[in-house]
């Protein structure tokens, strides 16, 4: 199995920092992906990094994945609530899928507390802020790990 994964990231993901601070906190989306691959490199994995306001794009770079990578990290962010088509797109893979949301989800208007990815994800990380991605890369990596041991 690749040791290839993609930390996917969607709408307005690009303005954290400076979004909504008090809910997403002051971290940048360049220090999340400085981050990601300080903990790709701890666990010898490479990493490509994507974000995009658009479902299309979101949607090809897992069709990208699902022949390349051994697993995906993906905070659709509000696409969670609405993508029948990333949730489509995810469902091709057979590799190892984390959500990750920065917020608490479940603590939010109740229109967030439905994420359609989620029926696909083999975790959910949600309310551990900006850390969450590192502990999804983490995750990951055990993953991957567990299929090389037993395969
Ligand atoms: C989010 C939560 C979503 O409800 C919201 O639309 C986002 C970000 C999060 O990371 O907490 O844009 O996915």
């Amino acid at each position: 199995m690749s040791r290839l994964i993609y930390v996917l990231n969607g709408p307005n993901l690009n303005l954290l920092g400076k979004r909504q601070p008090q809910i997403y906190g002051h971290e940048t989306l360049a220090d999340v992906e400085a981050d990601c691959r300080k903990a790709a490199a701890e666990y010898k994995l490479d990493l490509r990094f994507h974000q995009s306001n658009r479902e299309y794009e979101i949607i090809d770079w897992v069709h990208e994945a699902r022949e390349t990578a051994g697993g995906i990290a993906i905070n659709p962010a509000a696409f969670s609530h609405t993508s029948v088509a990333i949730l489509d797109a995810l469902n091709t893979c057979e590799f190892p899928v984390i959500e990750v949301h920065i917020s608490n989800i479940h603590k939010r208007e109740a229109f967030r507390h439905h994420s359609f990815v989620s029926s696909r994800a083999d975790g959910v990380i949600a309310g551990f802020g900006t850390q969450g991605y590192r502990l999804a890369v983490m995750r990951l990596a055990r993953l991957i790990d567990e299929k090389h041991a037993s395969a």
